[in-house]
């Protein structure tokens, strides 16, 4: 990496933490974060994460040691408690010696023992303090402070990033990563300006080269304006799509009343597959966040992590 073209490096408690050059981690992402976009932005200084979420254990196991083949660097592995085979991606990563490990959506007891135990850094995603505190109980090392604006599953509560940060940073001494709305280098300095120690970004990084998303799912991306996606499906697990055809018909259905049965049906299964991975603007979920806004063009991952970082130098000499 030449220093002419590559801004100089950023050291923040996220940097040292991960044994990185810039305080970006691209989200593991289903349907869209595989070796191929984590190798990219790994490649590029930031942290790249594999997205266990949508990947059977065999299939986990080879996209990490592709990702092993192609960068030296340091990348991650994202592992959604939520999945009734949690354990079984856990002893994947434990077997193929993954360093750093981003678990998300369940109970952060339960596993960052045995990966602690292991050697691993653990990371737990959390959208509240209250759960910024049972993380740094369980003993993680770091927390992503996920606010409402993000693409794909939220909490419940609806704090925005620039409300949860600060009270995330006051309430717990763990480095923080701020995540939701952030997709240039006028986010990460925001996120910095806030407490955090970096950033996770995940919609910027659908959309970009090296992401699997189906084409049609970028393009929906960058065609997006700020107020396209919605928050929908709340009597399950609130998610933020695009507004497509089916998120409509959820957002209908949930005015009507419908119950959490009727939802579950409406919803069925599959539709994060045949949304982000299968382009199916019909009927797929096209999970992304309110920062497709920001997103005009399909770029190449690590193209991405030097423009944030290139704007964020500008905007801090910018600031009065
Ligand atoms: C297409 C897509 C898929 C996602 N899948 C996951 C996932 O599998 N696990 C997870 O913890 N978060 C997932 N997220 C949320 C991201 O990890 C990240 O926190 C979020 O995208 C940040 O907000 P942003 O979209 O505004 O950048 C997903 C987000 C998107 C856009």
């Amino acid at each position: 990496m030449a220093e002419s073209v590559w801004p100089s490096p950023v050291q923040t408690r996220i940097t040292g933490l991960f044994g990185i050059r810039y305080p970006i981690i691209q989200a593991g992402m289903v349907w869209a974060a595989g070796s191929r976009l984590a190798v990219a932005v790994s490649e590029a200084g930031g942290l790249g994460m594999i997205g266990g979420g949508s990947m059977k254990p065999d299939l986990l196991r080879a996209q990490i040691r592709k990702a092993k083949v192609a960068t030296a660097n340091p990348f991650a592995v994202n592992i959604p408690l939520a999945r009734p085979d949690a354990g079984d991606l856990v002893r994947v990563v434990i077997e193929e010696q993954v360093r750093i490990v981003f678990t998300s959506s369940g109970h952060p007891v339960r596993f960052t023992g045995d990966l602690k135990k292991e050697g691993c850094t653990v990371v737990h995603v959390i959208a509240a303090v209250k759960h910024a505190r049972k993380a740094a109980d369980a003993g993680c090392d770091a927390v992503v402070a996920e606010g409402f604006e993000a693409g794909g599953h939220n909490g419940v509560d609806e704090i925005t990033t620039l409300a949860l940060v600060p009270q995330v940073a006051d309430a717990v001494s763990l480095p923080i990563l701020a995540a939701g709305g952030i997709a240039d280098g006028r986010g990460l300095a925001a996120a910095l300006a806030l407490g955090s120690d970096g950033v996770q970004v995940g919609t910027r990084f659908a959309a970009t080269v090296e992401s699997s998303a189906h084409e049609n799912f970028k393009q929906a991306v960058v065609r997006a304006g700020d107020g396209d996606t919605v928050l929908t499906l709340k009597k399950l697990a609130p998610v933020r799509m695009i507004r497509t055809p089916f998120a409509l018909k959820a957002l209908q259905a949930e005015r009507d009343g419908a119950t959490r049965e009727e939802l579950e049906s409406l919803l069925g299964r599959g539709r994060e597959m045949m949304g982000i991975f299968e382009g199916n603007i019909e009927e797929g979920e096209f999970e992304a966040g309110q920062s497709s806004g920001l997103v005009r063009k399909i770029l190449p991952a690590g193209e991405v992590v030097r423009r944030m970082m290139e704007e964020y130098r500008a905007v801090v000499q910018s600031l009065p």
